[in-house]
């Protein structure tokens, strides 16, 4: 496990930057957990990347209600799910998310994470995302795994750009 890279946002358009510099490290087959409270910016964090990734981020809304949504037009096709609602892990298999979070070809993006992070791939990235202040917020961003790990150390390289 790396220790966390620290980002801290102090708008939407600060969000939008790191997303950016993220997506830039991101590679198909990577899962990120995301973590943190309600509100404190989880879908809003997707949406950056689905854009910065050349994905409809027009369609980014919140999948509490279907659990899982499909952004496949993006440079790295995107699953993105939402435990919250999620019922029992029997749920997500039913869904069909195994077949994305152990494929070698989609970057899966899960709010909630916390809650079934024994059905994530073991290796994958851990974003916590701290509520400031109304127009604040940190990342707190780190890699749990080789793969991961590696993906850290790229963005540690860039992370000066912001
Ligand atoms: N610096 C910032 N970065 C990201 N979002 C911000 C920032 N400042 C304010 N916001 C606002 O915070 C809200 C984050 O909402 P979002 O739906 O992304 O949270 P969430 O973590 O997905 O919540 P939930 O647990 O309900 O799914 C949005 O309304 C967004 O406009
Ligand atoms: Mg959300």
């Amino acid at each position: 496990m790396t220790e966390p890279l620290v980002f801290a946002s102090r708008s939407e358009a600060d969000t939008e930057a790191i997303a950016q510099l993220v997506a830039n490290t991101l590679t198909p087959g990577l899962t990120i957990a995301l973590n943190g409270e309600l509100g404190a910016g989880k879908t809003r964090f997707v949406r950056a990347l689905c854009r910065a990734l050349g994905g409809r981020e027009d369609q980014v809304s919140s999948p509490t209600f279907v659990l899982m949504q499909l952004y496949p037009d993006a440079r790295i096709p995107i699953a993105h799910f939402d435990t919250w609602r999620l019922g029992s892990a029997d749920e997500f298999q039913l869904i069909g998310a195994e077949e994305f979070l152990h494929s070698s070809d989609w970057l899966c993006l899960v709010e909630w994470a916390e809650r079934f992070e024994f059905l994530l791939p073991e290796d994958r990235l851990e974003c916590r995302i701290l509520h400031v202040s109304e127009t604040e917020r940190e990342f707190q961003i780190l890699g749990i795994g080789p793969k991961s790990s590696e993906i850290i150390g790229h963005l540690s390289k860039t992370s000066g750009q912001l």
